[in-house]
């Protein structure tokens, strides 16, 4: 979380840092500050966004070429002026902007005060700008090597950048755990927690790995471990365009990514399912297929949406490939000890290629000498980095912090996954090969078609956009959507929403219902079909509001619902790329006609990447 931009060159570089930091606003947007170099470290920061940022910087401008920038989603210390980044020493003689946790700052902090230190504000951040410039003071070194010093006391997270009065021409930039790459121009040089503040200026990039520091000028850069040892880096050339990263004339990002998801699933397919020779290529993990197909069980470690994800995986590898799954909350893989082994297999999955938790559960499982096999969208991210084999969905960037685009891609992923797995160990039939092939080759063309039914759920929408709560019921395969479904409209509209396997329901949550509970009902023409009818009259009968998701020939759930959506036929296997649709609008409709941040929510960050 928090997104750091930074730049040094011969452009302006406070309308750089400003125009980067709206493009990495989703990963926190409390407060925002500023830092430009020019004779002095000139800083204005404050609460709020970053449009904030630029009428300050607007009415008193910060002029120089270089500076770096912040924007905040808050650890420690309450979002306010004071607690914004950048943060500087006692003297004022640099400026720091930090994402990550410090977790021994208390105690720092009190050795500092014990030294005649004063804080002015809350943050971890404040503290390590002290300690560097007591490091420096005491051990009378330069400043890289202060910072260096200062940094090998601190336990904790950091991408972080510095620039020092004393220093005009220098940025100074350290990763442990939080993202930060480098774009290379030509004498200039660009700094970013990711690739979207600087993809409109250059397309090579360097990546920062843990224990990694780099000392970037005008005319270049070098990067170097903590302890002082030069490496060289290799220079990625990125794949991304501009569009890619704006709004294309959607009001929201959401909005535009959920549009997009038609295209995004086919482009996740594209050569990887060859319809006509009913098989599917995965070149990512060909190398280790063969652990694959002969593994024991998978398990596989994500969080939020992409942990739904990873649910709706279980039933396809189980029912397709007869592979054991289990699905855990990566937050919770690596604190119990997990019984994993050089025999196992993790799959992660993420899209930013970031999140925290899932970035330990990775390194856990590799300790214990697993296979770990990471899912990811973000090109280049540290997940995709420190996995032994991975996909790519090829989604391209989800802005939107409310995932959607991401979640149909790695269920497209886990598909193909669940097919080739399927054929290879000999449990899926060509004949049902080819059923499932041809139906997930489909599916692209009818996401667009439920686009079309936008009107209708906006009916519904309006109808309880101010219904306090939700219940969102599914079975099988759409059990996991019913999670997603619940999950969407808490984040972005505020309304309280629990999503339930559909027979659970009576063992609890059918307390709740009465005639001003919306239930969403996922019930699809499949096996459970009978089941969900039975679940439709029993909310019903307590008169709770059914706005169900159905296939369009089921006349049955039809004509029970109260409301209803129709999704295409496919499939039954693959119903979660559909029936996720109508929810996503759904929440979107809610959270507009509720007047809500939809593509910055409150509280949230698109990247999560303190545990
Ligand atoms: C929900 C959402 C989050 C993420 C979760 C994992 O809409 O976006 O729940 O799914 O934080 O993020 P990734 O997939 O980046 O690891």
């Amino acid at each position: 979380m928090c997104g750091i931009v930074g730049y040094i060159g011969f452009r302006e570089a406070s309308d750089v840092i400003i125009k980067g930091l709206k493009r990495l606003e989703y990963r926190g947007y409390d407060s925002a500050g500023i830092a430009i170099l020019n004779g002095e470290v000139i800083i204005k920061k404050g609460k709020g966004k970053v449009v904030n940022l630029e009428k300050m910087v607007l009415n008193g401008p910060a002029k120089g070429t270089v500076g770096i920038g912040h924007t905040r989603w808050a650890t420690h210390g309450e979002p306010n002026d004071v607690n914004a980044h950048p943060h500087s020493d006692g003297k004022h003689d640099f400026a720091i902007v930090h994402n990550g946790i410090i977790e021994n700052y208390d105690s720092l902090k009190k050795e500092l005060i014990s030294k005649g230190h004063t804080f002015d504000g809350q943050t971890d951040t404040e503290v390590l700008a002290h300690l560097i410039e007591e490091i420096q003071k005491v051990a009378e070194v330069d400043f890289e090597t202060a910072v260096q010093l200062a940094l090998k006391q601190v336990d904790g997270t950091y991408g972080l950048a510095i620039v020092n009065k004393h220093e005009k021409d220098k940025i100074i930039v350290a990763r442990k755990g939080s993202p930060l790459l480098l774009g290379i121009g030509d004498n200039e040089v660009f700094i970013a927690s990711d690739a979207s503040p600087i993809i409109e200026y250059t397309n090579k990039v360097v990546y920062l790995d843990d224990d990694e520091m780099a000392v970037i000028t005008r005319e270049g850069y070098q990067v170097k471990t903590i302890s002082n040892i030069e490496l060289n880096k290799q220079v990625h050339e990125l794949e991304m365009n501009i569009e890619q990263i704006e709004k294309g004339g959607f009001p929201h990002f959401m909005l535009k990514e959920i549009h997009e998801q038609s295209d995004t699933i086919a482009d996740c397919m594209r050569g990887r399912l060859m319809v006509e020779e009913n098989r599917v290529v995965l070149g990512g993990i060909e190398r280790v297929l063969d652990r694959l197909v002969n593994a024991r069980r998978l398990v596989i470690a994500a969080c939020g949406t992409s942990w739904h994800a990873g649910l709706v995986g279980e039933y396809l590898l189980e029912y397709i490939a007869k592979l054991p799954v289990e699905v855990e909350y990566a937050s919770e893989f690596r604190y119990r000890q997990p019984l994993i082994d050089s025999n196992d297999i993790l799959l992660v999955i993420s899209q930013s290629g970031e999140t925290a938790d899932t970035l330990a559960a990775v390194r856990e499982a590799r300790e214990r000498g697993a296979l770990v096999i990471g899912i990811c969208n973000v090109v280049g991210s540290t997940i995709a980095r420190e996995t032994d084999a991975g996909i790519y969905t090829h989604a391209g960037p989800e802005i939107g912090v409310a995932s959607t685009k991401a979640f149909t891609a790695q269920v497209t992923v886990l598909s193909m996954m669940a097919i080739l797995l399927g054929q290879r160990r000999k449990v899926l039939g060509e004949a049902d090969a080819k059923e499932m092939i041809h139906a997930l080759h489909g599916i692209p063309a009818q996401v667009a078609s439920i686009m079309e039914k936008q009107d209708q759920i906006d009916t519904i929408s309006r109808l309880f956009a101010y219904a306090p709560n939700f219940l969102y019921l599914g079975r099988s395969y759409n059990f996991p959507v019913a999670l997603e479904g619940a999950l969407k409209l808490k984040e972005i509209s505020y309304i309280h929403a629990e999503g339930y396997p559909a027979a659970e329901m009576k063992h609890g949550p059918i307390a709740l219902i009465d005639e001003h509970m919306p239930v969403v009902v996922l019930a699809v023409t499949d096996h459970t079909n009978d089941k969900m009818i039975s679940n439709i009259e029993e909310v019903r009968a307590r008169k709770g509001r059914v706005i169900a998701i159905t296939t369009e020939n089921n006349h049955d759930v039809r004509n029970l619902a109260e409301f209803c959506i129709t999704i295409p036929e496919t499939h039954d296997v693959l119903t979660p790329l559909l029936t996720v649709i109508p929810l996503q609008i759904l929440s979107y409709q809610i959270a507009v006609y509720r007047k809500c941040h939809v593509d910055q929510p409150r509280n949230l960050a698109k990247s999560v990447t303190v545990e």
